[in-house]
């Protein structure tokens, strides 16, 4: 087992600043990282307008808020002064209970790979209904789903699902500690696998408590995660193989599985290097650890997931978004030899189970979205991405401020900061207070990114529509630099 780091205050805040607390407008003419600011008046400003533009919401928020913490229920789509109320939606679009529309440029965080609604998605979930929506039984459909699975993911000989991208992760290191019979698990400094108290380690570590870059010191990243958690997880920096060579020499024998999302989504869709990516594969191998590929983000990035572009061929692989059709979703696969492990044929089978696991809706729901995904459509919807991404981009430059775009394909990370995004740290820095002001510039001009400014793009979507999106976030930078 690795040595517990101090127990000094290893958890890191999560408090967020009011919009109108931002610095002063710089007098400089060419606007630097140190002088990216947001006027406060401008600040102030966009708050009132928001309150002005969404009455309902807001009205709806103070309802909310008491009888849910915070008025929310996702900890991730809280932001201030308040977030919008939903109420419909069609297509890349949806509208507010206040009745403005916004195109969808989070898609739920990237699940709704069809948009909102989709004609085809509902007529199958429509037929189901009338018969029933979940059985205790098996279900034809819960094996068409993993047919349609094993047959796009080369890596993927058998499944199993959950009802969440974190329970599908939870069981995936669960299969890799019982397969190998150790316990250890090693994931990146600023990945996120979900809401479960082994990945809640470094997601989004405070740099001041995170020790050196190289050998990053293992943050909990929010209270109520155990302590001892820290024993089991080691943190490794993103693209840095060195780093993680070092760390399997000296825990190479206790580790049962590395998990990494090939483009790390919470950390601002930063892409893997492909060389980094086999070396973790080569390194799990040659020290009798399992190599898991987070994909529940990154499986709309290829037809057979973002593995099939970098060419790995992980021992286990996560699922969930895309793969439910917009309906609650996790699943889990990978090779027989690994997976047989849950063959409840036998009598020491590892226990893995869920109430609504495989549900009728959401697997004919799934099977219908990834019928709708074949392979020209993958690249098409990457192609509107990389449209998204240089359009933002040129935005950026053509407003004089310092940022970079990073992702691949249809996932797009914006971040305030100069130089290559390669790791969590290089992204972490960034005006915190200009990035809350361009969110709510981007809603007041009908865009709906994540607060973290990410994009990510769906189906309905065409080259049209991506120029719109790119002259509103244009006006949107008009307004934060007002
Ligand atoms: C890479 C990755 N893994 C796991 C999860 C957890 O999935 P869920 O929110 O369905 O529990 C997420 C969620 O965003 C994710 O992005």
């Amino acid at each position: 087992m690795r040595p517990e780091p101090s127990p000094s205050d290893r958890i890191t805040s999560n408090a967020t600043l009011p919009i109108s607390t931002g610095e002063s407008m710089p007098m400089a003419t060419e606007i630097t990282q140190q002088t990216l600011a947001v006027n406060p008046a401008t600040g102030a400003a966009l708050v009132r307008e928001y309150e002005a533009h969404t009455p309902r919401s807001k009205q709806l928020a103070d309802r909310a808020q008491k009888i849910m913490p915070g008025g929310e229920t996702r900890t991730i789509t809280f932001h201030p002064p308040y977030p919008l109320t939903g109420d419909h939606g069609s297509g890349c679009r949806f509208t507010d209970v206040d009745g403005n529309v916004y195109y969808d440029l989070i898609n739920n965080y990237t699940s709704l790979l069809h948009g909102h609604a989709h004609p085809v998605i509902n007529a199958a979930v429509e037929k189901q209904l009338p018969k029933g929506t979940t059985f205790a039984t098996a279900l034809e459909a819960q094996t068409e789903l993993g047919e349609i699975l094993a047959d796009r993911v080369a890596s993927v000989d058998m499944v199993r699902y959950t009802n969440s991208g974190t329970e599908a992760t939870m069981n995936a290191v669960r299969a890799a500690r019982a397969f190998t019979g150790r316990e250890l698990i090693v994931k990146m400094e600023g990945g996120y696998h979900g809401s479960f108290d082994d990945f809640e380690i470094s997601v989004h570590p405070d740099l001041t408590l995170a020790g050196p870059p190289d050998e990053p010191t293992p943050v909990i990243d929010t209270r109520g995660v155990v302590h001892s958690t820290l024993r089991e997880v080691l943190i490794s920096p993103f693209n840095n193989v060195d780093a993680l060579t070092r760390l399997f020499t000296q825990y190479g024998k206790d580790i049962a599985a590395i998990i990494i999302e090939p483009v790390m989504g919470a950390a601002g869709c930063i892409p893997a290097d492909r060389e980094f990516l086999h070396a973790a594969q080569n390194l799990a191998r040659q020290h009798g650890a399992l190599f898991i590929a987070d994909e529940v983000m990154t499986f709309r990035l290829g037809y057979g997931g973002a593995q099939e572009h970098y060419g790995i061929t992980p021992d286990l692989t996560t699922f969930a978004k895309i793969i439910g059709g917009g309906f609650p979703v996790g699943g889990f696969g990978g090779r027989t030899e690994v997976m047989s492990i849950f063959d409840a044929r036998n009598p020491n089978a590892v226990y893995q189970s869920g109430t609504f696991n495989g549900n009728a809706i959401t697997t004919v729901a799934g099977i219908a979205a990834m019928k709708l995904f074949p392979r020209d459509e993958v690249t098409r919807l990457n192609v509107l991405g990389d449209q998204l991404r240089d359009g933002l981009t040129r935005e950026l430059s053509s407003h004089g401020v310092p940022g970079v775009t990073t992702g691949y394909g249809s996932m797009i990370g914006l971040h305030l900061v100069d130089g290559e995004v390669r790791n969590y740290r290089d992204g972490a820095g960034g005006n915190a207070t200009f990035k809350r002001a361009l969110h709510l510039a981007l809603l007041l001009e009908g865009v709906f990114a994540a607060p973290r400014l990410m994009f990510c793009m769906s189906t309905p979507m065409n080259p049209e529509i991506v120029n719109d999106v790119i002259a509103r976030f244009g006006r949107a930078l008009d307004r934060t630099l007002a």
